[in-house]
């Protein structure tokens, strides 16, 4: 990507994030940008599509309901995001609860239709931010960790920065599944089938260790 499509893409981020989003999304927003690009210099990922996954990830959050579930099922419109219009469909399958995480996939569908950002990643790593999934790979577990371990989380402390800094990327994602789960649960919130099936699947990798 050129330099100058780079930062043409992050000032239009910055401002969609202002114009769509309350003043502690954005803060959050930012923050999740932040860690997530801590995380991708330390696991070799691409840090600028952290930065703008990161940026944009919720920023549908604050939208009708109705809005953000007609934008995730246009996903389906658009031929490079198949993956995405997967992720639509599981969500259909668990209403219980995906009024709360619609806004992932919407995002995405925003992300592609009004800034024009196309990399498969972004957009897979923005639609699994809630749910996460068997398979997904280091951007979006990035993007997942980051958005539960951001340092301004009410539960995020000593031990999420240091785990941040100094864990694999497999156990801070295991670290990230077990407090979105517990918070979902304390909550009375349901809770994806994808995220216990990822949580299942590290916590066995560990268990075997
Ligand atoms: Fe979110
Ligand atoms: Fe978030």
């Amino acid at each position: 990507m050129p330099c100058m499509a780079m930062e043409e893409i992050e000032k239009r981020l910055l401002s969609e994030l202002e114009n769509l989003c309350k003043p502690s999304r954005q803060a959050h927003c930012r923050f999740v940008a932040e860690t997530a690009e801590f995380l991708a210099r330390r696991f070799s990922v691409d840090s600028f599509a952290a930065r703008v996954a990161g940026l944009g990830h919720d920023l549908m959050k604050d939208r009708d309901i109705g809005y953000q579930w007609e934008l995730a099922r246009s996903a389906a419109l658009h031929p490079e995001m198949e993956a995405v219009t997967a992720v639509v469909a599981t969500m259909e399958s668990e209403k219980a609860f995906a009024d709360k995480i619609i806004h992932g996939p919407a995002a995405a569908v925003y992300l592609r239709e009004s800034l024009g950002i196309d990399d498969k990643a972004i957009l897979m790593a923005v639609s699994l931010h809630s749910q996460a999934a068997l398979g997904m790979d280091k951007l979006s577990a990035i993007i997942f960790a980051a958005d539960k371990m951001e340092p301004t989380r009410a539960y995020a402390g000593i031990r999420e920065a240091e785990a941040l800094r100094d864990d694999s990327l497999e156990t801070l994602l295991r670290k990230a599944l077990g407090l979105s789960i517990k918070w979902l649960n304390a909550k009375g919130y349901g809770i994806a089938q994808s995220s216990i099936d990822l949580y299942n699947a590290l916590t066995m990798d560990k268990a075997s260790e």
